[in-house]
C-alpha cells in the first residue's frame, strides 16, 4: 500500500507534504519520510519509524526548506517498519531521492546486479534496489533522470508508484506508475503529486490520472508531459473533481469511523439521489441503461471482491437471485485471479471496492475482460483505476471514507446492489409492479430508518462496556443477515483486536456450538420474519449452552427480547433491505468496544484502508 506525495512550485514543500501526508496515512502508517531539494540544491532526506506525527517531531530543528519535495507513508512489505526501511530512499551516491509504493518482484535479481557491480544497501526493500539501479543507469550512460527512471522501470516486473527528484535539480520531479495508484494535481506554476487526489483537494480541483507504463516529467516550468515506457509522447487528459475539503475533516466527531456511522442517512441520500424518482419510485441507474441488453443476456453474474466489499457482495447475490433469478457467484478476488476460473463472454462481472484500487479485485477484472465478460465496478473514489478499467458501472458516492475500517461505503454498496436488483428485476419481468415500487420506496426511506438506529447509540455505548473484556464474540445471522454477520465480526475484530467469527445461524450446530458457554457474547441478527421460528429456536440453543445473547430485533419484538440478555431495537423494514439498516447497530458496537480498550480506531494496526498489493 503506503502512500506518497510530491510538490514542486514557488511554495515551501514541506507543509504541503505532510498535510497530503497526514490524509493519505489511511493508506499506511508505519514509518514516514520526506526528502526535499533546498534553494541551494541540496538533497535532504528526513524519515522514522512511527506515524506522520512522528515524523513531523523529528523535523524539528531540522533544514526541511525547499520549494520541491517528495514524501511516504508506509506499509510494510519488504523489512520490518524501522528508520532504514523508511521511504524516501536514496541512491549509493546520495543524489537521489525515491518514494516508492507497491512492490518491485525481481528485486533479488536486480539487486545481484548491482551488487556485482559494487552497489551496497542499507535497508532490506525493494525500493532502495530502484533507486539504485535508476542511478547506475544514469551514471553509465549519461542520461537525463527522466531516461534513467524510463530505463530502469523497463527492467522491473511488479506495481509501482514511484517520484524521483535529485540533488541541485529544484525544477523537477520524475514521476511513474504500474498498478498502483498515482494522480497529479494542476495548478498555476506549481504540481501535485499524491496516491489519492482527496490528499491534495485543498490546492487544485485540476487532476491527470497517470496510467499503467507511463513516466510523467513533472517540472515546474513546464507544461506536464507525459510519456510511455517506449518514450512515447502520451495524450494528456484533465479531470475536475468537486471534493469539498470538509467531508475530509472530523467535524467535530473524535474519530473519522464514529463521523463516517453518523453521516450514513446523509450519504445514503447522496447515493439513492437522482436514481429514484420521489413521486413514482421508479429506479434508474445509468450504468445499467446504457449497457440493457449485456445485463439482460448475461446467464450468470459473478461477484468479485475484497473485505467489506465482499461482505456486500453476498447480499448482491442473495438480492440478484431473489429479484432477478439469475445464477449469481461471490469469489473473492485474490482466490478469482489465481483459480483459472470460468468465465463466459455473456457472463456479467460486478466488481465491488470501495477505494476502486485494491489490486487483487483490479487485477479480477482484467482476467474478466480478456475473457471477454462485460465488467461493471460499483466504485466509491471516482476516477479510481477500477472504475476507468471497467466497462461501466455505478458509484455508490458516499464521499471519502477515511476511517480504515468500511461503514459508509458497505451501506453505500448493498444500497446501489438494491437499486440494481430493482432496475434488473423489473426489466426481466421476474419482480411484480407492487414488490417493485414497495423496495423502491423502502430504499427512499433508509436515511431516515437509519438516523432511527443512531439514536440507539447511548444504549450500544453502555452495551460495549459490558463486553469491553471479552476475548471471543461470534455472530449469527440467517439469510440477508448471514453476510451482516460476516460483516459484524470483521468490524470488531479489525479495530478491537478481538477475535470474533460471523456465521450462519444453524450452522451453529455443526461445530461452533462447542465454543458457547458464558463467557462468550453472541449478536444474534433476528430481524427476518419468515423464519422468526428457526431463530428463536438458534437462541435457545445457546440459551441452553450459558451463552450470554445479544440480540437485533425488530422493533415489537417481544417474544425474542424476552429470551435475550440484551436486545437492541431496529425499525421494521424489508428483509431484502434490512442489511443496511442491521449493520449499523454493529458498527457501533464494534466502535465503542474499541473505543473503550484504547485502541486507535481509525488506524489499527497492521491494516490499511487501500490494499494496493497482492
Ligand atoms: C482493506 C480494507 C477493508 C476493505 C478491503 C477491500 O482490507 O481494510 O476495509 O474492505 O481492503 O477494499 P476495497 O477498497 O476494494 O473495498
Amino acid at each position: 500500500m503506503c502512500g506518497i506525495v510530491g510538490y514542486v512550485g514557488d511554495r515551501q514543500a514541506c507543509p504541503i507534504l505532510l498535510k497530503g501526508l497526514h490524509r493519505l496515512e489511511y493508506r499506511g502508517y508505519d514509518s514516514a519520510g520526506v526528502a526535499m531539494v533546498n534553494a541551494g540544491g541540496q538533497l535532504n532526506v528526513y524519515k522514522c519509524k512511527g506515524k506522520v506525527s512522528a515524523l513531523e517531531e523529528y523535523l524539528d530543528g531540522k533544514d526541511a526548506s525547499g520549494s520541491i519535495g517528495i514524501a511516504h507513508t508506509r506499509w510494510a512489505t519488504h523489512g520490518i517498519p524501522d528508520n532504514v526501511n523508511a521511504h524516501p530512499h536514496y541512491s549509493q551516491s546520495g543524489k537521489i531521492a525515491l518514494i516508492h509504493n507497491g512492490i518491485i518482484e525481481n528485486y533479488r535479481v536486480l539487486k545481484d546486479a548491482l551488487e556485482m557491480n559494487g552497489y551496497k544497501f542499507r535497508s532490506e526493500t525493494d525500493s532502495e534496489v530502484l533507486v539504485n539501479l535508476i542511478e547506475c543507469i544514469r551514471d553509465n550512460s549519461g542520461c537525463s533522470l527522466a531516461e534513467a527512471v524510463r530505463m530502469a522501470l523497463g527492467k522491473v516486473i511488479g506495481a509501482y508508484a514511484i517520484a524521483v527528484i535529485e540533488e541541485g535539480n529544484t525544477d523537477e520531479i520524475i514521476a511513474a506508475r504500474q498498478s498502483s495508484p498515482m494522480v497529479i494535481g494542476l495548478g498555476k506554476g506549481e504540481f501535485f503529486i499524491s496516491s489519492d487526489a482527496a490528499s491534495i483537494i485543498d490546492y487544485t480541483n485540476d487532476f491527470v490520472y497517470v496510467n499503467d507504463g507511463e513516466v510523467a516529467i513533472v517540472n515546474r516550468h513546464e507544461p506536464l508531459k507525459i510519456v510511455n515506457l517506449e518514450n512515447k509522447e502520451t495524450q494528456i487528459k484533465v479531470t475536475k473533481l468537486d471534493l469539498s475539503i470538509s467531508q475530509l475533516e472530523k467535524g467535530g466527531y473524535p474519530h473519522f469511523m464514529l463521523k463516517e456511522i453518523f453521516e450514513q442517512p446523509e450519504t445514503l441520500m447522496d447515493c439513492i439521489r437522482g436514481r429514484i424518482d420521489p413521486v413514482s419510485c421508479d429506479v434508474t441507474l445509468s450504468g445499467v441503461k446504457l449497457n440493457r441488453d449485456r445485463f439482460l443476456k448475461a446467464r450468470r453474474i459473478i461477484f468479485v471482491a475484497c473485505g467489506t466489499s465482499w461482505h456486500a457482495s453476498l447480499i448482491g447475490e442473495h438480492l440478484i437471485e431473489d429479484l432477478c433469478r439469475i445464477p449469481c457467484e461471490v469469489e473473492y478476488a485474490s482466490e478469482f485471479r489465481y483459480r483459472n476460473p470460468v468465465i463466459n463472454p455473456d457472463d456479467v462481472v460486478i466488481a465491488v471496492s470501495q477505494s476502486g484500487e485494491t489490486a487483487d479485485t483490479l487485477a479480477a477484472i482484467r482476467i474478466a475482460r480478456k475473457a471477454g465478460a462485460f465488467v461493471y465496478g460499483i466504485c466509491n473514489v471516482v476516477g479510481s483505476s477500477i472504475a476507468r478499467e471497467t466497462d461501466s458501472g455505478s458509484y455508490i458516492h458516499v464521499g471519502p471514507e477515511i476511517g480504515v475500517a468500511s461503514t459508509k461505503a458497505f451501506t453505500g454498496q448493498v444500497t446501489v446492489m438494491a437499486m440494481l436488483a430493482l432496475v434488473l428485476g423489473k426489466e426481466k419481468g421476474t419482480l411484480d409492479e407492487g414488490r417493485y415500487h414497495e423496495l423502491a420506496k423502502g430504499i427512499l426511506e433508509l436515511p431516515e430508518r437509519i438516523r432511527d438506529v443512531l439514536s440507539n447509540n447511548s444504549l450500544i455505548e453502555n452495551l460495549a462496556r459490558t463486553f469491553t473484556y471479552a476475548h471471543n464474540f461470534m455472530y449469527l445471522g440467517r439469510g440477508y443477515n448471514y453476510p451482516v454477520a460476516l460483516e459484524g465480526a470483521l468490524k470488531l475484530k479489525e479495530i478491537s483486536y478481538i477475535h470474533a467469527e460471523g456465521l450462519p445461524a444453524a450452522e451453529m450446530k455443526h461445530g461452533p456450538i462447542a465454543l458457547i458457554d458464558i463467557e462468550l457474547p453472541i449478536v444474534v441478527l433476528a430481524t427476518s420474519e419468515h423464519i422468526h421460528e428457526k431463530i428463536i429456536t438458534n437462541i435457545e440453543e445457546i440459551k441452553a449452552r450459558g451463552g450470554r445473547i445479544i440480540s437485533v430485533i425488530t422493533r415489537g419484538d417481544s417474544q425474542i427480547k424476552a429470551l435475550s440478555d440484551w436486545s437492541i431495537e431496529v425499525p421494521p423494514m424489508a428483509a431484502e433491505l434490512m442489511p443496511v439498516v442491521a449493520s449499523i447497530p454493529l458498527q457501533l458496537l464494534a466502535y465503542h468496544v474499541a473505543v473503550n480498550k484504547g485502541r486507535n480506531v481509525d488506524q489499527p494496526r497492521n491494516l490499511a484502508k487501500s490494499v494496493t498489493v497482492e
